[in-house]
């Protein structure tokens, strides 16, 4: 049989998730895929078309509406909504917070979970998330679970926006980030917590590359 590796790594906002899932892929020559870009597509669709995000029943109705398609070119993740490309676009903050409003309705976590799901089936992979571990892919392989002090979380993004030349507020992003946590462990479906058996890896202190070596030594232990 095919020695499929699957890795489900979890955890809250700016934990490094994404920033360590591609490592791995690129390590072990696998897919990376990103569900948070899915919930962020959802989210964009209801915002560009200016339905309520606090409306459950709107939402799930023009649910129907939204068809997402991922593909890859070079490796990289590209995220289609209803056919436009809009892998950057949903990268904004605003759409981030509506993500986490979108991804507490059931129906919306439904429609995703079932596409990670088909995806899982066909290839190796490495999946980042909040209930990838619980939920999508409860018999992966390696499962992570990424956390790091919220402060900490908040720097990295605040020298992530100044890099960008962007302008931010530390303490605003910390709030942010705190806010988010909170709806996304406090939800009724899915919410983010710890699979029971995840490996936990505290990243204050860790650098990506103490990261990835850490996780890499979990795998070889698993294979
Ligand atoms: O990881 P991210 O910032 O792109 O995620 C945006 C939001 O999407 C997050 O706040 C909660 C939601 N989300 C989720 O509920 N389940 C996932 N597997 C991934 C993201």
């Amino acid at each position: 049989m095919r020695d499929v590796l699957t890795i489900a790594i979890d955890g809250p906002a700016g934990a490094g998730k994404s920033t360590i899932a591609k490592r791995l892929a690129k390590d072990y020559k696998i897919v990376y895929v990103d569900t948070g870009a899915m919930y962020r597509s959802v989210a964009l669709y209801m915002m560009e078309h200016h339905i309520d995000l606090d409306i459950e029943q709107d939402v799930v109705e023009a649910l129907e509406q939204v068809h997402i398609r991922i593909e890859y070119k070079d490796q990289v993740q590209h995220i289609y909504l209803n056919e436009e490309d809009v892998t950057q676009k949903i990268r904004q903050q605003s759409v981030g917070e509506g993500a986490s409003k979108v991804s507490a309705y059931l129906p919306v976590r439904k429609k995703m979970v079932m596409m990670q799901q088909e995806m899982a089936k066909m290839t190796s992979l490495v999946m980042d998330g909040r209930d990838i571990g619980t939920h999508v892919l409860t018999d992966a392989k390696v499962k992570i679970f990424l956390n790091a002090d919220v402060m900490i979380r908040a720097k990295r993004r605040y020298n992530e926006l100044l890099e960008k030349g962007e302008s931010a507020d530390l303490n605003v992003i910390a709030d942010e980030i705190r806010e988010r946590d909170h709806r996304d462990m406090n939800r009724e479906h899915a919410p983010l917590i710890q699979a029971h058996d995840a490996h936990l890896l505290d990243t204050s202190k860790m650098s990506i590359d103490d990261v990835v070596h850490a996780i890499k030594k979990i795998i070889e232990m698993r294979r």
